[in-house]
């Protein structure tokens, strides 16, 4: 085997900056591929935390002026990820979220930021330091998309580009105007360029120009070449179907390991299942819940966006208080939502639990104590709190869309006694079918040794990195393979 470098490009990474599940995968997949014989370093921005965590980095490269301010690139390592850290204090020295001002909105010159960081993942793949020439650049969303274009107008040798999608919902897309202020040439501003209907789109450009196209599971990757799911960019898709695959994303289980969790009350594996209840029972306790050991407690963690389909779940409250089931809701996102789920939790005190914000150590807690996850998304390319569901016996309950159709079988459509049902799914469109859902779940409950197996075969199926970033691997050795053919 080989061994391969490879320059992966993100604008988060878990632990040090999270938005979403970009940050999880940013942050466990380097590691994950070791074991392939592909060295990783990350390129991510040099937002305030991460110089913090990075206190004896070494300066590799200094400009006194990129992208209209001095900048450094860093190198060091944050536990054992290797991080290249673009130390732009004019572009990133901004604590908080790492996209949205103060005021809730987009960073005015958030162009400008993501280009000059895909404009140092270019210039690092073609030499910029001389101790780490990747053979691949691996861009992950729109904040890197600009990487695969720089190289396609470069002059010069260049390595391999792989395009990841986690989210055809955010783009990139600014002004035609920008154009010389990203350092593109004008003939970039095309149809078959960075050019979408008059605008400069960073997603585009990256599924334009990279070698290959990834996103994060199989059923997604033949979504988005629909255009309803494609987003605009569905015809593009279709049009590079023969480069584009969906690889699942797998979760840290490190990090999510219920046998060894610092955040829960009670630690328990497969075959201390029983041991789940005391994680149940301080999750009633914290959030206020009535301490019924016998209502089905539904879990939610989630971004409170349309994506996720959370406005449908608002809809089933009364299923859920109805039928005797309680809910802990933790969340962040739409100020709407936000307000419509703590009336609902002010209404129904002791069934319904609400915690608005980011909350790890709440996170994990729900994930081992709530009986069941809920995760009704109206598109979802992968999704990961469905896969920590799995690990942690809270069966999930999910949409029949993307990465959770293709994590999760129904119940009904495979046998739980033979170890392959984990979950309930069920067609998107109305809350109807998910009340649905939430009451076929309700009844399985209500059948202990069953609900049980349930929880088991769940808890066995495989969520972890490994053979999932083996297919990156097997994909990073055929982009090179086939260009060292093309310069043959
Ligand atoms: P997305 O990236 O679309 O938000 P994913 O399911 O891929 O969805 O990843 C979400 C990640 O963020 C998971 O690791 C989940 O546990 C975490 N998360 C989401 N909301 C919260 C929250 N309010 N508090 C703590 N963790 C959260
Ligand atoms: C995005 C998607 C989510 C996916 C995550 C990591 O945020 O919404 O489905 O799991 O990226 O790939």
């Amino acid at each position: 085997m080989t061994p391969l470098r490879v320059l992966a490009v993100a604008s988060e990474f878990y632990p040090i900056i999270k938005t979403g599940g970009l940050a999880d995968v940013a942050g466990a997949l380097p590691i994950a591929l070791r074991a392939d014989g592909i060295e990783t370093r990350t390129l991510v921005p040099g937002y305030p935390d991460v110089i913090k965590a990075l206190p004896t980095a070494e300066v590799l490269l200094d400009w006194p002026d990129f992208h209209g301010g001095p900048v450094r690139l860093l190198g060091g390592s944050h536990r054992s990820l290797d991080l290249l850290v673009l130390d732009a204090p004019h572009l990133f020295a901004r604590p908080g979220n790492p996209y949205l001002a103060p005021d809730g909105k987009d960073w005015p010159d958030n162009g400008v930021r993501f280009a000059a960081l895909s404009r140092m993942a270019a210039d690092i793949g073609q030499g910029a330091i001389p101790s780490f020439l990747p053979d691949i650049v691996h861009a992950h969303d729109w904040q890197a998309g600009l990487a695969p274009a720089y190289l396609h107008y470069a002059n010069g040798p260049r390595p391999g580009t792989v395009m990841t999608v986690h989210n055809m919902a955010y783009q990139g897309r600014f002004p035609h105007d920008m154009l010389d202020a990203f350092g593109l040439p004008p003939e970039s501003f095309t149809m078959h360029g960075v050019e979408y209907y008059g605008t400069i789109s960073f997603l585009k450009a990256g599924l334009q120009f990279a070698d290959r196209i990834t996103t994060v599971s199989p059923t997604y990757a033949v979504e988005i070449q629909s255009d309803e799911a494609g987003m605009g960019l569905g015809g593009l898709l279709r049009e590079r179907s023969q480069v584009l695959s969906g690889i699942l994303n797998g979760i840290d289980t490190s990090v999510w390991n219920p046998e060894a969790d610092p955040y829960i009350a009670a630690r328990f594996g497969a075959n201390e299942l029983d041991s789940r209840a005391a994680n149940r029972a301080a999750l009633q306790r914290q959030l206020g819940l009535d301490p019924s050991p016998n209502a089905l407690l539904l879990g939610v963690i989630s971004r409170l966006t349309w994506q996720k389909g959370l406005d449908l779940l608002l809809d089933t409250i009364a299923t859920i208080v109805g039928e005797g089931m309680q809910l802990a809701l933790l969340g962040t996102g739409d100020r709407d939502i936000e307000h419509r789920y703590q009336a609902a939790a002010n209404a129904n005190q002791g069934r319904i639990a609400v915690v608005i914000g980011y909350d790890e150590a709440l996170a994990h807690l729900i994930q081992a104590g709530a009986d069941a996850l809920v995760v009704p998304s109206r598109f979802e390319p992968c999704g990961l709190t469905q896969l920590c569901a799995l690990r942690y016996g809270a069966v999930p309950i999910v949409s029949g869309v993307g990465g959770l159709a293709d994590t999760v079988n129904d119940v009904d459509e495979a046998d739980i006694a033979d170890g392959a049902a984990t979950g309930f799914l069920f067609s998107l469109g109305t809350d109807e079918a998910l009340a649905a859902a939430l009451c076929r779940a309700n009844k399985s409950f209500q059948d202990k040794p069953g609900w049980r197996q349930l929880q088991l075969n769940g808890m066995s199926t495989d969520v972890s990195w490994r053979d999932r970033a083996s297919r990156y691997a097997v994909l990073y050795r055929e982009v090179v393979a086939a260009r060292r053919n093309d310069m043959h």
